[in-house]
């Protein structure tokens, strides 16, 4: 397994270009299956969930050819297999995702459940109550949801939890359904826009993107069509923590600011210059040392559980004392016996992490247990003093595309060793 060795070495500068964003890209991938003609998708991010989501649709039978730098070509037509294997499955729960289309285009599916993670339980108790509202009949046995349907009907939904993915396979599976689909308390996620977006352009009729209310008049077939992603705000967050963490100035080229606001304002409160430039964020420390934040995740526009970690190593090296409240998965605090060894001081009461700031962290081995967790360990090593080896890091890989080099770019000191 690789580890990434990071030597903490000053002040991060420069600029950083943002990626495609992973978790649209995911749910636009499995929205192709719901077209009768091909697709061309742009800006698709090189990472390794990317990579699982195209083998899964590869083994469907839809056609995927990449193009050159970051296109992606998808013809449906040739879908033979309406299954989503455990063995794929089990690496990336988002394969969830073709659950939806799949029932919608060709009223059946067999998808593993995708178990649980590092994070959470992850239950998708929602996503198949929903599906069964809209007509089909789901059993899950044996580790897997076997679902059938006619046509789906629309329905009218009421979601208990915001969830982003069950949100998005209501809505694919909603476009294509006989009838009005109301999807109440639906995620409001830039994500779910983007799908959104992205459905529309095959001709789905979809109101409420972006709001707590979708509504969608399903039709009786969606065309193929070109969308390009939008950009990764939790990519562009976790390098201007880098830059903020390193008491740095940083330029995140092509960031989307506009849907990074409750991200924007705690870095302002932790005492960084943060100025947009049209779609370009720069983040100026003035060499100065951040200062303590509470974060409170929730759902979005709040601020997004995916940059919680990030901001707890934030605080690790903060002037003063921080809190962090998780409210968004029941166990996403598993970065924090990590960071104590490199001599943070965090204390954990339930859902609540309270931090006192310390001058500096010692570099240590350290180990990596979910996608947003290994980013936080490679922030703390950026200011560690010493070296601080992270293991485990295919759980970055699945997230960030070439995160050593965009940090080499910055100055960080940083390299991928094979072990
Ligand atoms: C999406 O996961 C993201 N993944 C996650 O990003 C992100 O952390 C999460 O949304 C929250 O923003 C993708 O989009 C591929 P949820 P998802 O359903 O959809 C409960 C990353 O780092 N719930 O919104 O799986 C659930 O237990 C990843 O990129 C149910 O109870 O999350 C959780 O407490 C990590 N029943 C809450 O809802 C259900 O049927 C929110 O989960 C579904 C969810």
């Amino acid at each position: 397994m690789d580890q990434l060795i990071v030597t903490g070495n000053g002040a991060l500068t420069g600029e950083v270009r943002i990626s495609g964003a992973k978790n649209a890209a995911l749910p636009i991938l499995a929205a192709t299956m719901l077209a009768d003609g091909p697709i061309l998708i742009d800006n698709v991010p090189h990472l390794h969930d990317v990579t699982t989501m195209i083998e899964l649709l590869g083994r469907m039978g839809v056609q995927v050819t990449l193009g050159e730098r970051m296109q992606v070509e998808v013809d449906p037509r040739g879908v033979h297999t309406l299954a989503a294997p455990y063995e794929l499955v089990k690496t990336m729960r988002a394969s969830i995702l073709v659950l939806g289309p799949l029932l919608a285009r060709y009223g059946e599916a067999e998808v593993s459940l995708p178990g649980g993670c590092a994070i959470g339980s992850r239950p998708v108790d929602l996503h198949i109550r929903g599906l069964t509202a809209m007509g089909a009949e789901i059993r899950v046995e044996n580790g897997y949801i076997r679902a059938r349907a006619g046509r789906l009907k629309g329905a009218r939904i009421v979601l208990e939890t915001v969830t982003v993915t069950g949100t998005e396979n209501l809505m694919m599976a909603a476009c294509l359904a006989d009838g009005e689909t109301i999807i109440e308390n639906a995620a409001r996620e830039p994500e779910v826009v983007d799908l959104a977006r992205f459905l529309s352009a095959m001709g789905a009729r979809i109101e409420g993107a972006g709001t707590d209310t979708l509504r969608i008049q399903g039709v009786r077939s969606l065309h193929g069509a070109r969308h390009q992603v939008l950009p990764d705000r939790i990519e562009a967050g976790t390098y201007l923590v880098a830059g903020a963490i390193t008491r740095g100035k940083i330029m995140a080229r092509g960031a989307c600011p506009g849907v990074l606001d409750a991200v924007l304002q705690k870095l302002r409160e932790a005492g960084a210059e943060v100025t947009v430039h049209g779609e370009d964020i720069e983040l100026d420390t003035g060499g100065r040392r951040p200062s303590a934040v509470n974060v409170r995740t929730a759902p979005y526009p709040a601020f997004p559980t995916d940059m919680q970690a990030q901001f707890m190593a934030l605080n690790t090296v903060a002037d003063g004392v921080g809190t962090i409240a998780e409210t968004v998965f029941e166990n996403r605090f598993m970065h924090v016996q990590e960071m104590q060894r490199m001599g943070a001081r965090i204390q954990v009461e339930g859902n609540l992490a309270v931090v006192t700031g310390c001058e500096t962290l010692t570099g240590a081995p350290v180990m990596a247990t979910d996608l947003r967790a290994s980013a936080s360990l490679v922030l703390a090593g950026l200011v560690a003093e010493g070296d601080t080896t992270v293991d485990r890091i295919y759980h970055l890989d699945r997230g960030y595309e070439r995160i050593e080099e965009k940090l080499g770019q910055l100055g960080a000191k940083i390299r991928r060793v094979r072990k």
